[in-house]
């Protein structure tokens, strides 16, 4: 069912690689709810995703850019401009990468380039679409940009890598840019901290499956899914959350908020004995 969100808005959706991305439930749900949009991934992802299926379904226009590229972000924003032929009222980033859980590298023997990739991929790559969208002006007053984020910006997730400093960084980013846009152009920046998700990007996380378990039992409402968290940020694109800005907004059925739940200490007291001098 559409309630018709975003007719005649017009924005700019990163990281939808396959029917698995969030980012791809965010662009179908937003060309049913009435908005014109671009679609972006690097060329390499292009080639090996399945986007061109996704922009024919949402007659969206697509413009490769790696998103660490500054040259590329100033293309894409100039020829988003010339597609819509007015300002982009909406962006979402939706980008993450880590080199180092990749190869298998673990926190405490990080490769220093790959380190630097990871923070430039998932987090200053945020800074560089808010500047270049700063600096040429792109976005419409009252309009919002969304950045995904995971709890591991706040709390310590075994395996979850440099990854987490990218997020924290990511998230820092929302905060001090926001600041900025809100002031001088009424434009909001936030970030939603996701559940455990089933993409390409989750199942690269160590343990992913005991994690999203571990989630789901911990979390009174369930782990959200992708679709779930494209009608989240659907609504921050709206026009219902016009006050909403500089947020980490959880989106993660209560996990957030929780210490212990009973379905988690179920399978814990289960494997008590088992586990006794587990590290
Ligand atoms: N899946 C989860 O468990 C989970 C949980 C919380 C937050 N997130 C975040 O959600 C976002 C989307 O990830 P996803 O889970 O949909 O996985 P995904 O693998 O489908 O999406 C990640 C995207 O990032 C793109 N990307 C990588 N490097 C890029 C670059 N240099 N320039 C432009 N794009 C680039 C990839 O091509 C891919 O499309 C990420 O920020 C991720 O950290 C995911």
């Amino acid at each position: 069912m559409a309630y018709n969100l975003l007719k005649g808005k017009t924005g700019i959706i990163f990281g939808a690689l396959n029917e698995n991305s969030i980012a791809w439930k965010v662009a179908e749900l937003a060309h049913n709810e009435g908005a014109k949009i671009v679609l972006t991934n690097t060329p390499v992802a292009m080639r090996m995703g399945s986007v061109n299926e996704l922009a024919r379904k949402c007659n969206a226009l697509l413009v490769p850019a790696d998103a660490t590229s500054v040259e590329d972000l100033e293309n894409l924003i100039n020829k988003s401009i010339e597609h819509f032929g007015e300002k982009i009222d909406f962006i979402l980033h939706s980008i993450g990468m880590s080199f180092n859980v990749r190869k298998g590298k673990t926190y405490d023997d990080l490769d220093y380039d790959y380190f630097q990739k990871t923070l430039d991929v998932s987090a200053i790559s945020f800074h560089k679409l808010l500047q270049v969208a700063w600096k040429t002006d792109a976005i419409k007053p009252w309009g919002s940009i969304v950045a995904l984020s995971y709890i591991a910006a706040q709390r310590t997730l075994y395996g979850y890598n440099d990854m987490a400093d990218a997020k924290a960084l990511l998230e820092s980013i929302a905060r001090s840019f926001g600041y900025i846009y809100g002031r001088e152009r009424k434009v909001r920046i936030n970030t939603i901290s996701q559940s455990p998700t089933l993409t390409t990007a989750g199942s690269g996380v160590m343990g992913f499956e005991g994690l999203m378990d571990f989630t789901d039992r911990m979390s009174p409402l369930g782990n959200a899914n992708a679709y779930e968290c494209a009608q989240y940020c659907i609504t921050l694109f709206s026009d219902l959350t016009r006050k909403v800005t500089m947020q980490n907004l959880y989106h993660d059925g209560g996990f957030s908020s929780m210490g212990m739940s009973n379905k988690a200490m179920a399978v814990y007291n289960m494997n008590l004995e088992e586990c006794r001098d587990c590290q």
